[in-house]
């Protein structure tokens, strides 16, 4: 059929044509169940049934941007703001190691001061005490300090673009700057960083023309991850009134993606499974790979509210992965337990 030479042609082509990503993400009917098959069959081809855990500790809710969307924005005052000291980050991620996992996720807001030099220390106390591939998602700072976390032995870094409009992302982040986040990405690559980056679809103002523009910056980005979720209205943000976005057009953005980019680990990210119904396993069946346990303790893990009704939001720290192994089952997958690396071949 037509849509299905659309979709050879989108898969076979390292420049695809915009207007043929915009007509794939206005796919409707039947067309939406031979795209997503699409994304699934190439997401089998190129990295199996096995799903890749991450486990993730969010280990300070204490941030100084204003990001629009978010529920851990410094003008959110009422917030409880913690910071793990680094005995309670390494009880949580040799919780996670003792589970079988292979990678940890070390999340926070971006705090200015965030002193380089002790999760420097964390990192080598990981590093040392564990295997695990260390990611860190900590936002924006400056090449010294990357470099000095790489050398800590930090492994990957995830940095979202969240949208690559420049006129919208200035109106979502009014004290941050859309070139200093490119050169971030650009410099993580460089210091030999595994980088992910990612967006979030359904933000207030967003076209399908910007989708398509996120999805073709991933291309030609060729990150080694790719983190896709919802917009979630937070109340106590300036966007709290918005509606939420809509899970058909994650769920379109995610399996083009992984037809236009077929090696980069994308996972079914926690905001996926946080709107009215959990949708991880539709995302894990339209190109995903990835699922991301939660190993924050309590009472931290009720503190790092980016936004309402998250997943797994009361639950304790070890409740995910025997979750997860039902959730891959329910699929006829099954749970991979390896470090899970970067797929593209490093020189
Ligand atoms: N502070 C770091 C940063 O911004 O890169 C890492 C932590 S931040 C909470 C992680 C991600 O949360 C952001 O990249 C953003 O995409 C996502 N996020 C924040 N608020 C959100 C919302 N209301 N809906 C969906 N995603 C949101
Ligand atoms: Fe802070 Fe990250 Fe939230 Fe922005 S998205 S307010 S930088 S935690
Ligand atoms: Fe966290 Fe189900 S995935 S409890």
């Amino acid at each position: 059929s037509k849509f299905e030479s659309l979709l050879d042609r989108v898969a076979g082509s390292d420049a695809p044509d915009m207007a043929d990503i915009l007509a794939l993400l206005n796919a409707s009917g039947a067309q939406t169940q031979a795209l997503y098959r699409r994304a699934d069959d190439i997401r089998r081809a190129r990295m199996g049934d096995g799903i890749l855990l991450r486990a993730i500790v969010e280990f300070s809710s204490r941030c100084s941007r204003d990001c629009a969307y978010c529920g851990l924005r410094k003008a959110h005052r009422q917030l409880k703001r913690y910071r793990m000291n680094t005995a309670e980050i390494l009880a949580s991620v040799l919780e996670a190691a003792s589970s079988g996992i292979k990678t940890v996720v070390l999340q926070s807001g971006e705090d200015d001061t965030l002193d380089p030099f002790w999760l420097a220390d964390v990192i080598r106390a990981i590093k040392s005490g564990t295997q695990m591939a260390v990611t860190l998602s900590v936002g924006e700072k400056p090449q010294e300090v990357y470099a000095l976390w790489r050398g800590a032995g930090a492994d990957r870094y995830l940095l979202k673009i969240e949208t690559t409009n420049p006129s919208l992302y200035r109106r979502l982040h009014p004290d941050m700057d859309f070139d200093r986040r490119l050169e971030c990405l650009r410099v993580l690559r460089e210091l030999g960083y595994q980088t992910g980056s990612g967006s979030i679809v359904g933000l207030p103002g967003q076209t399908a023309e910007d989708l398509t523009q996120d999805i073709l910056f991933f291309k030609r980005c060729d990150f080694d991850m790719i983190g896709i979720g919802p917009f979630i209205a937070h109340p106590d943000t300036p966007l709290g009134l918005e509606g939420d976005g809509d899970i058909q057009a994650v769920l379109k953005v995610l399996a083009v993606t992984r037809i236009v980019v077929n090696n980069a680990h994308m996972p079914a990210t926690t905001a996926v499974g946080s709107l009215e119904e959990d949708h991880r396993l539709a995302a894990l069946k339209s190109g995903a790979n990835v699922l991301m346990p939660n190993f924050t303790p309590q009472p931290y893990r009720q503190a790092y509210e980016i936004y309402p009704h998250k997943r797994c939001l009361t639950e304790t720290s070890g409740a995910c992965v025997p979750c997860m192994e039902t959730m891959a089952s329910a699929i006829g997958r099954c749970v991979n337990y390896s470090r899970g690396d970067s797929l593209k071949i490093k020189v």
